[in-house]
């Protein structure tokens, strides 16, 4: 295993004396999808960051954030989150031995990852309010400097994220024509610009897929009414000659359904978003497009509970499971 710190250590603002906080992140698979290419008429290749150690792309940047936290001597760390950011934050608090204390929009995460991050330590409170609520209050309590924020508003994590572009450039020899990714609060989306740009091997066009009802979307992760990152979303989408791409949770739902039926890869639903923004993003046949699919399926099972259909109950018979199996 080389940490993902060890490996773009260059390129990343630590020097030798960053203490490395690593579980193992980064070096993701970038896998081919035939059936969802053919059905989509481009050359679709998806990275997997659900294979990260605590299961989203948060992981990328969470190691560079405790990396350097600790070595700043910071005491606690604190994020406001819908799920995946908390969880990551947890584990590489514990990891460096910090205590993390995360801000939770109340009824509104997904229960696996909300266990997570209880599992991993984490002081998890409850905000009677959204998202956006909960990261002023975070904000503040980094101002009073008190905790260090880790939520993407901290730069390290940006810096970290960054390096998914500079592993599909590595893997592809050269940037994909198209790359495409779910857009919550933005942050993703600008260290991928960033990576791109710092990788110096031309920008692909870069589409970031965000919810019709960013208020009441059932992806949670990208639940947010105001991303933190707009303006400078908007900046390096202009950059990439890219676009903000807006769809339903009906047609998430359905490229989740999609990449689990047809490729085998099991995500949550907002890391469904990039793959349902190609259908009416009108790119030529053919293109060779990287969609990023940013978190497990296992983090909300709520919605694969939901979404479908139940086992039905046999005998412990071969007969009867054989009738039953049809
Ligand atoms: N996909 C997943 C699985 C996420 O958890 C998030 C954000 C995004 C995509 C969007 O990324 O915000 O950088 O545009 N999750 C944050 C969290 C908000 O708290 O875990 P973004």
């Amino acid at each position: 295993m080389r940490a993902l710190v060890e490996r773009y250590r260059d390129r990343l603002p630590v020097s030798s004396s960053t203490p490395v906080v690593t579980l193992g992140e980064g070096d993701t698979p970038l896998l081919e999808a035939p059936r969802l290419s053919k059905r989509l008429g481009l050359e679709l290749l998806l990275k997997w960051e659900g294979a990260n150690p605590t299961g989203s792309f948060k992981d990328r940047g969470m190691t560079v954030a405790l990396s350097k936290a600790l070595e700043d001597g910071a005491e606690a760390v604190i994020c406001a989150s819908t799920g995946n950011t908390a969880a990551s934050a947890a584990a590489y608090a514990a990891r460096a031995g910090l205590p993390a204390v995360v801000l939770q929009p109340e009824g509104a995460v997904a229960r696996g990852k909300l266990a997570q991050a209880r599992a991993l330590g984490a002081r998890v409170l409850s905000v009677q309010g959204s998202f956006d609520d909960a990261l002023s209050a975070a904000r503040q309590l980094a101002v009073n400097g008190t905790h260090t924020l880790v939520n993407s508003l901290n730069p390290l994590r940006l810096e970290g994220q960054k390096t998914a572009a500079f592993e599909i450039v590595e893997e592809l020899g050269g940037s994909p024509a198209a790359l495409a990714l779910p857009y919550g609060g933005g942050g993703n989306t600008r260290a991928y610009v960033r990576g791109f740009v710092e990788a110096d091997a031309g920008l692909p066009v870069i589409l970031a897929a965000q919810s019709s009802d960013r208020d009441r979307t059932l992806a949670s992760a990208i639940r947010i009414s105001a991303p933190a990152h707009a303006s400078e979303v908007g900046e390096g989408l202009a950059q990439t000659s890219g676009r903000i791409v807006t769809v339903s949770d009906e047609a998430i739902l359905e490229a989740w359904r999609l990449l689990a039926l047809e490729e085998g890869v099991f995500c949550e639903p907002a890391s469904a978003a990039g793959v349902a923004a190609l259908a009416s993003a009108g790119l030529e046949p053919g293109t060779r497009v990287v969609c990023v699919i940013t978190g497990h399926g296992l983090k909300d099972l709520e919605t694969a509970e939901r979404e479908t259909p139940e086992p039905a109950v046999v005998a412990p018979d071969p007969d009867a499971i054989a009738a039953a199996a049809r």
